[in-house]
């Protein structure tokens, strides 16, 4: 994950907006449902801001499932139950600054119709940076809870909440609604963390990078025993679904929940303006460090809950509440070292090794550089003293180097262009920032990663064999190659492997595993081009190319004569409707990479790959013709509609010329329609072309 992030080049705002919600998306994942955040929170929040600004601007652009309608992670994978959330649980809007704050009570006055500068009492809380829950309690007792997921829908935690200790199996007390929803958040103390890591360490597992993710790992656990040994603490703060309501200001919510036996904050206080809220956070920002907890700001809700109803809700966030959020913290210090991870998919990330510093409480010794343009554009040289930030609980960083403290011996770094794991070519496409190895199959670094895709459902898809068992064989040394896959049978037969005493394995599984895989030895071109996973080469390309080019020979040696930009197999390839130059680049570089030559040579040794064949209908009105898509069709995608016309026998082209039989006009389909009406081709709109195709 690198500065893919950053808005380096004017791209139109389609494809701006579809990067956008790929890298949203992306880091969603990441953030809720892996605990693994890859960027800070402003550099998540300019993106998110950028998104909603593109699609303000360009409203044919929203849809229901972009990342500005929906909160959170779209795409939990776990093994968890689903809850779905009665009520949305919401995310916060931020403040940096005291006119930030300003605005905020501005806009509520204005909205609730109050005069100008009159007060607007809020509760302020803490805000603890931990993973937030929802409890269910039903005649006061503690059904259910579930992790916020993706705000609409959640994971069933309910085991692993019920082992936390200061929760309540059953609330006491009056006024208890039959249905009350808790919502709170669940964080472990800094010291409790420590002793964590402590005893990870002690018994050779991994550390946990910050109270955060240890609260996480310690929740997401299906063995809730796990859960309970782990020390989790938990403030209540705000309500879900309630079936009647018990109070009418959120400071009267809070009181309850301490006379119901719930863990509230005991920092919260009323203020009654501006004044004091900006005292309270000054107050807090003081005494950050002896809380015992991390906190990355202040949240400040309006008391009344009748105005708060009023307020509402505005996307992702409620009007009534904001997160004034600390500044990032800062720290000097010396880069030692800059050297070059490899990524699972093969991007190549810089990391600035640095003399071990202290900031917020963290000691940091690594430092990400994101990415070789971020290098060049700070000038960041072994030797630099640096300003290093860490925001939240995100990987710090370098904002900038003190350059009168700079060597006068230091020399600018040297990217490199090769992969330091494996070392086959790294190359970096056009417009795109980030450096990948080629050598996905080889490389030490993505092996595991691409057998896991050699074998997925669309490609190899080998019974028996799935992610589990290619992880173990890989580790164990007896696949390191996709061909290795193949010769397994053959090397047991030798006896130079043991497959059946393996644990978990045993006479029958193997057998019928060298069975399953006799089955894939014959393979149809499409899925042998979409399992070598080939960077931008989904099953939509794989098709494309086998298509186009018949055998995996022909496709092959015109990928690497094509390495030759000046050459027609070059042209060719371009001409393919769907290949741009990247996808292009990535494919020449990809054949180009001996280690790649050597893979498909050695699977070749063992597998029929069965040149494409047509399935196109015969005799439509379309056989034979050229198709041009242009402009935004509404009732279909692109690729559908290619798939339709290619099923009709047609050949779909990227660019119009006198040979072309029909250009489909979409919305908005600007110069090609213009160039079709010239040439004298026929221009269908869209109810023209779905008329003609079925
Ligand atoms: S109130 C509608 N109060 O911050 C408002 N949230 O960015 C819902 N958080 O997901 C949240 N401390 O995980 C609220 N005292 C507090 C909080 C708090 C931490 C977290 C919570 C939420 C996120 C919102």
């Amino acid at each position: 994950m690198t500065a893919e992030e950053l808005p380096l080049f004017a791209t139109s705002p389609v494809a701006r907006v579809s990067e956008l919600r790929r890298l949203l998306h992306h880091h969603n994942q990441k953030y809720y449902a892996e605990d693994a955040p890859e960027m800070s929170d402003a550099d998540y929040d300019a993106l998110l801001r950028e998104l909603q600004a593109l699609e303000a601007a360009n409203p044919a652009l929203v849809t229901p499932d972009s990342p500005t309608q929906t909160v959170g992670a779209q795409s939990i994978v776990s093994d968890f139950a689903k809850v779905r959330h009665g009520i949305q649980m919401l995310s916060l809007g931020n403040a940096f600054s005291a006119e930030d704050i300003a605005d905020f009570l501005q806009k509520i006055r204005r909205f609730l119709n109050l005069p100008d500068a009159s007060a607007v009492e809020v509760v302020a809380e803490p805000k603890i940076d931990g993973l937030s829950a929802n409890i269910r309690y039903e005649k006061g007792v503690f059904v259910q809870a579930a992790t916020r997921g993706d705000g609409t829908e959640g994971e069933d935690i309910t085991a692993n909440l019920r082992t936390i200790k200061s929760i309540p199996h059953r609330l006491q007390g009056k006024n208890i609604p039959d249905i009350v929803e808790i919502r709170g958040e669940v964080f472990l103390s800094h010291a409790d963390f420590a002793a964590l890591n402590q005893q990870q360490a002690a018994q050779n597992k991994p550390l946990f990078a910050n109270p955060r993710n240890a609260a996480a790992g310690s929740l997401r656990q299906l063995d809730a025993s796990i859960t309970a040994s782990r020390p989790l603490q938990f403030f209540a703060y705000a309500t879900g679904l309630v079936s009647n309501p018990f109070a009418a200001t959120h400071a009267e919510i809070l009181t309850c929940f301490q006379a119901w036996g719930l863990p509230t904050n005991p920092r919260y206080t009323v203020c009654a303006n501006q004044q004091e809220i900006l005292a309270f956070y000054e107050r807090l920002f003081t005494d950050r460090a002896t809380l015992g907890y991390d906190i990355d700001g202040i949240v400040y809700k309006v008391n009344r809950l009748d105005w708060q109803e009023r307020l509402g809700t505005v996307s992702r966030s409620p009007r009534w509440a904001i997160a004034h959020k600390f500044p990032a913290q800062q720290a000097k210090t010396i880069v030692r070292e800059i050297i070059v991870q490899v990524g699972r998919t093969g991007v190549l990330t810089p990391v600035a090794l640095v003399e071990p510093v202290t900031v917020g409480g963290v000691v940091v010794s690594k430092a990400t550089l994101h990415n070789e343009d971020e290098i060049i554009r700070k000038d960041i040289r072994v030797g630099d003293t640096v300003f290093l930030e860490r925001a939240g609980d995100v990987i710090p960083k370098i904002t900038g180097v003190d350059l009168a403290q700079r060597l006068a011996t230091s020399t600018p770094f040297v990217f490199p262009e090769s992969c330091p794991v494996c070392g086959s070519i790294a190359s970096r496409n056009a417009g795109e920032v980030a450096r990948r190895c080629t050598g996905g199959l080889i490389c030490g670094a993505q092996t595991v990663q691409r057998l896991k895709h050699f074998i997925s459902r669309h490609a190899f898809d080998i019974e028996g064999l799935g992610a589990k068992e290619v992880e173990g064989l890989w580790q164990d040394k007896l696949i390191q190659t996709p061909a290795d896959i193949f010769t397994l049978e053959a090397r047991q037969q030798a006896g130079v492997i043991d497959l059946p005493h393996r644990k978990g394995w045993g006479e029958l599984s193997t057998q019928n595993l060298f069975a399953a895989i006799n089955e894939r030895r014959t393979i149809p071109l499409n899925r042998f081009i979409y399992a070598l996973g080939i960077a931008q080469v989904g099953e939509a390309t794989a098709k494309t190319l086998a298509k186009h080019y018949g055998t995996v020979e022909a496709w092959f040696s015109a990928l690497q004569t094509a390495f030759d930009t000046a050459s027609e197999a070059y042209q060719q390839l371009l001409s393919i409707d769907g290949i741009g130059v990247n996808m292009a680049n990535d494919l020449i570089t990809f054949a180009a990479e001996p280690h790649n030559q050597q893979v498909i040579a050695d699977l070749q040794q063992h597998l029929t790959i069965l040149p494409h064949t047509e399935t196109a209908l015969n005799n439509t009105p379309l056989t034979g013709k050229t198709v041009v898509f242009t402009g935004t069709l509404q009732t279909m995608t692109r690729a559908e509609a290619k798939a339709k016309a290619e099923q009709a026998g047609a050949k779909v082209s990227s660019s119009i010329s006198a040979q072309t039989d029909y250009v489909v006009a979409g919305e908005a389909a600007g110069s090609k329609e213009k160039k079709a009406k010239e040439l004298g081709v026929t221009v269908l709109d869209e109810a023209g072309w779905t008329a003609l195709v079925s």
